[in-house]
């Protein structure tokens, strides 16, 4: 049996490709997206990724405001500058980057968003949304897995799905995503008993732990999707390496496809981060919603 190794790059590409599409329909009718994101302090991840949603944002044709704000900014000024881009009609999208500093509260920081702009699907009034088969906003990395998994399996419908993992982020909007999609789903995690055999039955399994090279082989049903959503940074033979939660060789030999690290899960989340940007956009201004964008 031949393993397809699902390839997240080319995928996104495609994405954004679809985006800039809708962008371009949007600015006949004199409209430009915008997403706004908001970084406080200066760690260097997120710096990195801040930058490159700037980029990509720019790429598909939509405008991007960048709010830097030192680290010792106060948790007042940050919310009324979220209040300002809640009543500013040219932002459809509003990111801020997390972690935050520990001074502030991030739940009260990300609750104060627009959840009709919060693009991350981190309000609670959209993640009550999802829960209930509501349209909302969804998070942007498990909306790349359902896209990435509908685009391979064609329908999810009474599929068994085991989600490794049951973070805010990535396990429990995945869980909702894919019952959505009517597979039967076990949320598991690092307490799970016979978390091997548990995932041994999944059809579709998506590891979102942390842990790098947790699932091995051992963990995967024969001819099963695996999506890992890990990105962890290792040392191996002296030199710095980026590895899923997924022990690619192991589970490639069992698999039927699986997604790498890089270049699965990771490219999507920017790639998804547009598509619900455009997605509120259309929603703000009462249009259709884009097809093949959304949950
Ligand atoms: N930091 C790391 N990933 C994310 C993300 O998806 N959204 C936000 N807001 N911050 C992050």
């Amino acid at each position: 049996m031949t393993t397809t190794i699902i390839d997240g790059k080319a995928f996104a590409a495609k994405v954004r490709g679809q985006v800039a599409g809708y962008v371009a329909g949007l600015k006949e009718r004199g409209i430009i997206p915008g997403l706004a994101v908001v970084l406080v302090g200066e760690d260097p991840a997120s710096q990195v990724y801040v930058r490159n949603k700037g980029k990509q944002t720019v790429e598909v044709g939509m405008n991007s405001y960048e709010h830097k704000l030192p680290v010792d900014t106060s948790e007042a000024d940050l919310l009324a500058l979220i209040a300002r881009l809640n009543a500013d009609p040219a932002v459809h999208g509003i990111l801020v980057q997390l972690p935050l500093p520990g001074h502030m509260n991030a739940d009260l920081v990300i609750n104060a968003i627009d959840p009709a702009k919060d693009v991350d699907g981190f309000h609670i009034s959209n993640v009550g949304l999802l829960g209930t088969g509501q349209k909302a906003m969804v998070p942007c990395t498990p909306l790349g897995c359902l896209m990435m998994l509908r685009d391979h399996l064609g329908s999810l419908s009474g599929l068994n799905a085991v989600v490794v993992g049951r973070s805010n982020i990535v396990g429990k909007p995945m869980a909702q995503l894919l019952l959505g999609d009517s597979c039967t789903v076990t949320i598991a995690h690092s307490r799970t008993k016979d978390l091997p055999e548990v995932c041994r039955r999944a059809d579709i399994l998506v590891a979102a732990v942390g842990r790098p090279e947790m699932v091995t082989g051992a963990f995967v049903k024969p001819g099963a999707t695996v999506i890992d959503v890990g990105i962890n940074r290792i040392e191996r033979d002296g030199k710095m390496k980026l590895v899923g939660d997924v022990h690619f060789e192991s589970a490639a030999a069992v698999a039927g496809a699986i997604t790498p690290v890089p270049g699965g899960v990771g490219p999507m989340t920017i790639a998804c981060l547009l598509a619900n940007t455009v997605t509120a956009c259309h929603r703000a201004n009462g249009l259709p919603e884009p097809q093949g964008l959304t949950a």
